[in-house]
């Protein structure tokens, strides 16, 4: 267990015998996850190349004699939520959502629940797009299978988790985050094929730094513009008259003659699963250059053609390619309008990247970004 993890791990397991005044029985941990290139292609059948990172979302657990749930939110004020397993609405705790929207899901996906004492707490930065919320939501549910006993298929919590959010919370997401939080696998990234959900083990080399770097541009209310895209997306899939954008080319599209957003945003969706592809077969030749070249064009086409980069992540990203040169890459990463961005390099290169980028990046509020230096992690466990 790393450091990280063990100060995570007394930080809930003391919130919850505080609260609680008793021991859990159980504390699950699901990670946050950077993804190294493939972006808004989830939900539309195509491919990403995420892994799982070192910060996470832990749950610790106990049952009760009752049918509700009570939770307690460190990260949130020590806000705390109670509902019943007969009865799940909506609240108005954002984060509560989270939590309810999987228990719903799971029982509406036929589990037999019981009541339960939850307390939460976690180390992925909000706002930055490595999934803090997937992440609490693949933690949760599998602390209510683990408390009964329930095995379930990671892949299978995966999908319950993102009808949780679709469903209850209301963002329209693919199932990239999900599935890598809950498949995540050490020292690989996976190529996920989101059509059939097979995962194939892309390694990620010793020597291979995993930066993310955190705009501080925080994301926020973005769920309107997510879903705008995803509706974009199925309307240019129509119109070229396949089941998703995983299935058209670009003389389809020419052919199509859409309007010039529609077009731009199903350029953007086409080009991407190509370079995924691709970038997956450099990463595994150790082809640094080819992997920058795509992930610079991967940035250029979410910036232009997708639309849902901001001016302080593209200048983060200029200084972080600059700074790298031919030896790896850099884009913005998730699901946009802000958020982390990240950097594949030799470990060597690691300190005059760094400085780069503290001498020419300032957050909006004046303060330097905050810099991570992953490695990629297993999915959701339960912590021995
Ligand atoms: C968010 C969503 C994912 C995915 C990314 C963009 O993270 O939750 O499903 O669509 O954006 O690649």
């Amino acid at each position: 267990m790393t450091m990280r993890d063990d100060e995570l791990r007394s930080r809930v397991t003391a919130a919850f015998e505080w609260h609680f005044g008793q021991r859990p029985t159980h504390v699950v941990r699901a990670p946050g996850r950077v993804n190294l290139i493939g972006e808004h292609t989830d939900y539309n059948d195509g491919f990403v190349l995420p892994c799982a990172i070192g910060p996470s979302t832990m749950v610790a657990i106990s049952g009760r004699s009752d049918r509700q749930v009570h939770i307690l939110a460190t990260d949130f004020g020590d806000a705390t939520d109670i509902f019943d397993l007969e009865h799940i609405v909506s609240s108005e705790q954002g984060w509560a959502n989270y939590v309810r929207g999987m228990v719903n899901a799971l029982q509406l996906a036929g589990f037999e629940l019981q009541g339960a004492n939850l307390a939460v707490a976690g180390n992925i930065p909000k706002g930055a797009g490595l999934s803090s919320s997937a992440s609490l939501e693949v933690a949760v549910g599998q602390a209510m299978l683990t408390l009964r006993g329930t095995d379930i298929d990671r892949t299978r919590l995966a999908q319950i988790a993102q009808a949780a959010e679709c469903d209850f919370v209301g963002t329209q997401c693919g199932i990239m985050d999900q599935l890598i939080s809950a498949q995540g696998k050490a020292a690989h990234a996976l190529l996920i094929d989101c059509r059939t959900l097979s995962l194939t083990d892309a390694p990620v080399p010793a020597d291979l730094a995993i930066m993310i770097v955190h705009s501080g541009v925080t994301r926020g209310l973005v769920e309107g513009h997510y879903n705008e895209r995803r509706r974009q997306c199925e309307t240019a899939a129509k119109a070229m008259g396949v089941a998703a954008l995983r299935d058209a080319d670009m003389a389809m599209l020419t052919a199509a003659k859409l309007d010039p957003a529609t077009h731009n945003r199903a350029r953007h969706v086409i080009s991407e699963n190509r370079r995924t592809i691709e970038a997956a077969a450099a990463l595994e030749k150790g082809d640094l250059e080819r992997l920058g070249t795509l992930m610079a064009e991967s940035h250029q086409s979410m910036r232009d053609d997708f639309e849902i980069t901001v001016p302080a992540i593209d200048r983060l990203v200029d200084i972080l390619q600059k700074a790298i040169g031919r030896e790896g890459g850099a884009r913005m990463t998730g699901g946009g309008f802000g958020g982390a961005c990240v950097a594949l390099m030799p470990t060597s290169r690691i300190p005059d990247v760094r400085a780069a980028v503290e001498s020419g990046y300032q957050t909006p509020d004046g303060s330097m970004p905050m810099i991570l230096l992953e490695t990629a992690g297993p999915g959701v466990h339960v912590m021995g």
